[in-house]
């Protein structure tokens, strides 16, 4: 049998983990806000129109942050569309995916959803088609106490204390040319400088991310984050990082090897920021908001179907198998082993588009990414140890050197439950493999869990009428003997290890 080994030490902590590592994001795109998380006289609503059934799918997932409301959607969004009495809210076209958008749910709505739901909010500022003064106005809705234009309507729209939003996105994919408002780097790091500023004129207390690149294969990156950067860095906290992933030639073992490139590109980010850093002898660091990842394909001929203007249409409605899980459960893995400098990290997205959850009228149910991300937000807390991981490889397209390894892994010690947990994901598509780890340092610790994501076809999928096709079972093959960890990975498999100890 193929053998991998991790290597520890409980004292090389890499980094605490920041819990909005576990972060999603809705959008006004398609079905994820309206017959997503709202819709109203659904039986499974309540009276403020909010789908509890998706509610109680999303607390299994632990989010603790989601980021709104969009996405390309905010390049051309007016917030102000979107409070005060529904029956007076405009209709408007929505340029950036060609729909109607009725504004019947905007900010006071979303921010109810989000008291209700537990999550607290990551807002994105519309520097596409707008600017400061409209971000500045917005800050001043949410945060200001009162006795001013815009904090005084939000008074009068019901909802007297200020939401005080500590988290902002200053525009969207600024980089793309499909963007509205789309700018140069020059150009968008001066309006990011201003806009932040202006908006910490209002709130000092607030963190601001910038827009980095769209993904690592714009062609301006790298440029694009040193001259944003070189104008921002003072009024900025994160650069933002986006990357979906496809498996568009139907190579698994490639695909599956993607999480390379999520690792080399936050590498990459990484060493503009310090570039940055170096240039301008500052004691900050920036940190990365790596605020949407997901895979992202299976849609697209479905949504070249679909007619321009309609409302809500069943967009990038993705319906995803177990190797997208397979993925979802490494790509965590690998945001997990840069906690150092990924700070947040926002799945793209919640529900219905691109989503870990799906509605119909009659129902919500999990996709197969909805397992991997729950078990690792779930059990993911705490602080990441260095974990070296020697394991045998495959050539890939994506790897460094031509190289992927076939086994991804990270540990994570929880210190307030006494836990330690091994997350780790085979992507050999035959094979077994032994993988082993000292852990004489836990001498006295058991193993409490052993948890395993599998299935024997990598193209299986959860739906309404079968939604537990792919889901964690009871794992087994697991031994803590003479200091020693051994677990038997099956083949194209996710494994969740959780050691404790009882508390002295
Ligand atoms: O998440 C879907 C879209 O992907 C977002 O609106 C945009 O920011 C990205 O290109």
């Amino acid at each position: 049998m193929k053998k991998a080994e991790l290597i520890i030490d409980r004292h090389f902590v890499l980094s605490d983990i920041d819990k909005r590592l576990y972060g999603s994001f809705v959008e006004h795109l398609g079905r994820c806000v309206y017959e997503g998380i709202y819709q109203p006289g659904h039986p499974a609503a309540d009276k403020h129109g909010f789908r509890q059934d998706v509610a109680a799918l999303i607390r299994g997932l632990d989010v603790p942050v989601v980021r709104y409301p969009g996405g390309n959607f905010v390049s051309g969004y007016h917030w102000e569309d979107g409070v005060g009495p529904k029956e007076q809210r405009p209709a408007r076209p929505d340029p950036a995916w060609r729909v109607i958008e009725s504004n019947q749910f905007g900010l006071d709505e979303f921010m109810d959803w989000a008291k209700q739901t537990g999550v607290s909010p990551m807002m994105a500022v519309n520097l596409g088609s707008r600017g400061i003064e409209d971000a500045r106005n917005l800050i001043e809705y949410t945060n200001f106490p009162g006795g001013t234009y815009y904090s005084d309507l939000r008074k009068k729209n019901g909802r007297s204390a200020p939401y005080d939003i500590k988290l902002w996105c200053l525009g969207n994919e600024m980089d793309g040319p499909w963007q509205e408002g789309h700018k140069t780097a020059d150009e968008y790091g001066r309006l990011a400088e201003e806009a932040g500023k202006s908006m910490r004129m209002i709130d000092p207390s607030i963190e601001t991310v910038a827009c980095g690149s769209s993904h690592y294969h714009m062609p301006t990156f790298g440029e694009w984050e040193y001259t944003v950067l070189s104008h921002c860095y003072d009024q900025v906290d994160y650069i933002s990082m986006h990357q979906y992933f496809d498996n568009r030639r139907n190579d698994s073992q490639t695909f599956l090897a993607s999480s390379d490139l999520m690792d080399q590109f936050i590498e990459a980010v990484v060493s503009v920021c310090d570039a940055v850093r170096a240039k301008k002898h500052a004691a900050k660091k920036i940190h990365i908001s790596f605020d949407e990842w997901n895979v992202w394909y299976h849609s697209g001929g479905q949504d070249k179907e679909i007619a321009p203007w309609s409302q809500h249409p069943h967009l990038l409605e993705d319906v995803y198998n177990f190797e997208d899980a397979l993925l979802v459960a490494s790509s965590l893995i690998t945001l997990l082993r840069h906690a150092d400098r990924v700070k947040i990290a926002c799945l793209a997205q919640l529900v219905n588009v691109i989503a870990p959850i799906m509605t119909s009228d009659t129902g919500a149910w999990k996709q197969t990414i909805y397992h991997p991300f729950a078990l690792i937000s779930n059990n993911g807390r705490g602080h990441v140890l260095q974990t070296l991981v020697k394991s045998p490889v495959f050539e890939s397209s994506h790897g460094r050197n031509g190289i992927s390894a076939y086994i991804d892994a990270v540990v994570v010690e929880n210190d307030d439950e006494n836990a330690l947990t091994l997350f780790a994901v085979s992507k050999h598509l035959t094979e077994e493999i032994e993988l082993s780890c000292d852990l004489r340092q836990y001498a006295g610790w058991h193993v409490d869990q052993h948890v395993v994501l599998h299935h024997e076809d990598l193209k299986a999928v959860n739906t309404e009428n079968a939604p537990d096709t792919v889901a964690p079972q009871a794992g087994s093959g697991c031994s803590f003997e003479g200091g020693r960890l051994s677990v038997v990975l099956g083949r194209q498999s996710f494994h969740m290890i959780r050691l404790t100890a009882e508390k002295v």
